[in-house]
């Protein structure tokens, strides 16, 4: 069960959440930025698309969901109809048009499970990463983008927990733990759960937006101008509702059999995915279903040390929380 406002009452909210206010205020991209990430997409488009015809380009990740804070990488995906090349081709393709134009420390990554070529933009400092035909990410980064319109306090609570998950050295995939589209997609389903809700299932609504990509078709509704009151039943501040997020993760979830969807909005049991046995390196000991691809389990890259860190992680949030003192301080401060 998850908390009730009662419980969290004991919480100074009075001081607290203005702070924690502030401190998402702090994290938000300033209008600089935002211009000068512009600037260097449209000249990378315009490079792009002079050299290599039938190339586009699509912005993902945190660039274009929304949940970006200042200085994030920029994540670019090269769309290109070849059947006749690799993408470790393509990626190289890439980085040679990258180097004719003096990008620095292009690097094409083209062992990686996910090919990609990385490279700093001289004239902004800006650091990019461009992926190819991965136009699921591209799908999901719409859908995370939609639900952050629907109400203010995804948004927050999404910086806030991405701020402490990287603070305390919890938002590190390759070494175990989770990425950000991991822990944006444990805000929306949280918020999703709250009684009044403050989120809506847009996959369970009448589909207004339609794409298939490969073999998955992606449905949801996307007229979220239309949705702008769905959660303004609920009063919860952002305080109460960090600390019930972080009281959730500590104590109340069921890590031995529920699986989290954001597609259903709601739980779904490890047994009917199948997600009960460890088959090679991935493990679910901790699931979190992708919206489009629902084979896929964000949290398999969690073993079973980094499981450990990550629910003693959760359990410090949620008892600095709880107990202060000076939470808006304890909680972020670096691992
Ligand atoms: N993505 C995905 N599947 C994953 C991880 C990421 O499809 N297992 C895609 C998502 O579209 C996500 C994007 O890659 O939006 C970038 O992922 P990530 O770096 O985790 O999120 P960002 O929002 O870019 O966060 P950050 O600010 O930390 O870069
Ligand atoms: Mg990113």
């Amino acid at each position: 069960s998850l908390l009730t406002k009662g419980d969290v009452q004991r919480l100074d909210l009075e001081t607290f959440n203005p702070q924690l206010i502030s401190i998402y205020k702090s994290l938000i991209p300033s209008q600089e930025e935002v211009q000068k990430q512009r600037k260097f997409l449209t000249h990378l488009d315009r490079l792009v698309t002079r050299d290599w015809g039938g190339a586009k380009l699509f912005l993902f990740g945190s660039c274009a969901n929304d949940f970006g804070v200042c200085n994030s990488d920029i994540d670019v995906c090269l769309s290109v109809d070849d059947e006749h090349s690799s993408k470790a081709e393509l990626v190289m393709r890439m980085a040679g048009i990258l180097r004719s134009d003096d990008m620095q420390n292009v690097q094409a990554l083209t062992h990686a499970r996910v090919p990609i070529v990385k490279f700093t933009d001289p004239d902004t400092g800006i650091n990019c990463d461009i992926c190819v035909n991965n136009m699921l990410a591209v799908v999901n980064s719409k859908l995370l983008h939609d639900y952050s319109q629907v109400d203010p306090r995804l948004r927050q609570l999404a910086f806030l927990v991405k701020h402490w998950a990287k603070q305390r050295q919890v938002n590190e995939t390759y070494r175990g733990t989770l990425s950000s589209y991991a822990y944006v997609l444990m805000c929306i389903h949280f918020l999703q759960q709250r009684r009044p809700a403050i989120l809506p299932c847009l996959q369970k609504m009448q589909p207004t937006y339609e794409v298939t990509v490969g073999k998955i078709k992606c449905a949801y509704f996307d007229k979220v101008n239309t949705l702008k009151n769905f959660g303004t039943g609920n009063k919860e501040s952002i305080a109460e509702l960090l600390t019930c997020f972080f009281e959730y993760w500590a104590s109340f979830h069921d890590y031995n059999h529920a699986v989290i969807s954001v597609r259903t909005g709601s739980f779904l049991s490890k047994d009917e995915k199948d997600w009960t046995r460890r088959i090679g390196n991935e493990r679910h000991l901790i699931c979190i279903e992708d919206p489009f691809e629902i084979t896929h389990d964000l949290g398999r890259v969690v073993d079973r040390h980094s499981i450990r860190v990550l629910r003693d992680e959760f359990k410090r949030a949620a008892r600095i929380l709880r107990q202060g003192p000076n939470p808006a301080v304890a909680l972020f401060e670096p691992f």
